[in-house]
């Protein structure tokens, strides 16, 4: 593939603005400068640097991130910052989206990715793809609250009752609530359900996949391969 169609593939401007860079010799490759934008390189596995910082060849790229409390999912954010002001301007650029969005005060585990059709298989209601939220509560929990959430519990505007595919208390006011489908404050509304309130959530799975324990609030990084199948394997 040509350096310059490469590098905006992956998220570094302008066809015209990529062959400028590698012009003025901020691309390079195991240490060696390559200034000819025309240069032809085999993507497969292909590390790069751009001023000194190195980048993998993803043709779609696929990370996990650790939501900060204090920030919208959204592009266009109205009340708080975006998440994507913490992410690298190259995701931005290549257009990445989150799969579904956590409110502004969850924290926690969210994919980002500008694969159009992981998008759509994690997303579809169809597949059924769990998440695992860690919710704390302000009052005491009790026996009859996590059977009704596991029974299924009525949210106001909606007919059809929501339920949790698996609810175990960590302690007095602590949850692990597992949902499939990914209404509107659906956590949340699960537990006014029940009487009780949340104080704070945190998303701690999607899919079998788990939060890094070492991956700080406001830190991301990319899916691993093995990652990646057994997210796929999660929605055939
Ligand atoms: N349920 C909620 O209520 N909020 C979230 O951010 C995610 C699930």
């Amino acid at each position: 593939m040509q350096i310059d169609r490469l590098l905006q593939q992956q998220g570094f401007g302008t066809r015209k603005g990529c062959r400028n860079l590698v012009r003025n010799g901020r691309f390079s490759i195991d240490g060696e400068v390559i200034d000819n934008p025309f240069a032809e390189i085999d993507p497969t596995g292909l590390k790069f640097c751009v001023d000194d910082r190195e980048w993998p060849y993803f043709e779609k790229a696929v990370i996990l991130f650790n939501k900060p409390a204090g920030y919208e999912c959204s592009r266009k954010p109205k009340h708080h910052p975006g998440i994507y002001t913490l992410l690298p301007p190259q995701f931005v650029e290549r257009d990445i989206q989150s799969v579904g969005r956590l409110d502004e005060d969850t924290t926690g585990l969210l994919i980002l990715t500008d694969d159009g059709q992981l998008i759509h298989a994690l997303s579809s209601p169809r597949r059924k793809v769990p998440k695992v939220y860690r919710v704390t509560l302000r009052h005491p929990l009790d026996e009859a609250q996590v059977q009704a959430l596991l029974d299924g519990v009525l949210l106001n505007d909606d007919p059809d009752p929501a339920h949790a595919t698996a609810a175990g208390i960590i302690d007095s006011h602590t949850l692990l609530l597992t949902i499939t489908e990914g209404r509107y404050h659906q956590v949340k509304r699960m537990l006014a359900a029940v009487g009780n309130r949340v104080e704070a959530l945190a998303r701690v799975a999607v899919g079998g996949l788990e939060l890094p324990a070492d991956l700080p609030e406001g830190q991301w990084r990319w899916l691993e391969a093995a990652d990646l199948e057994r997210l796929w394997s999660q929605c055939p």
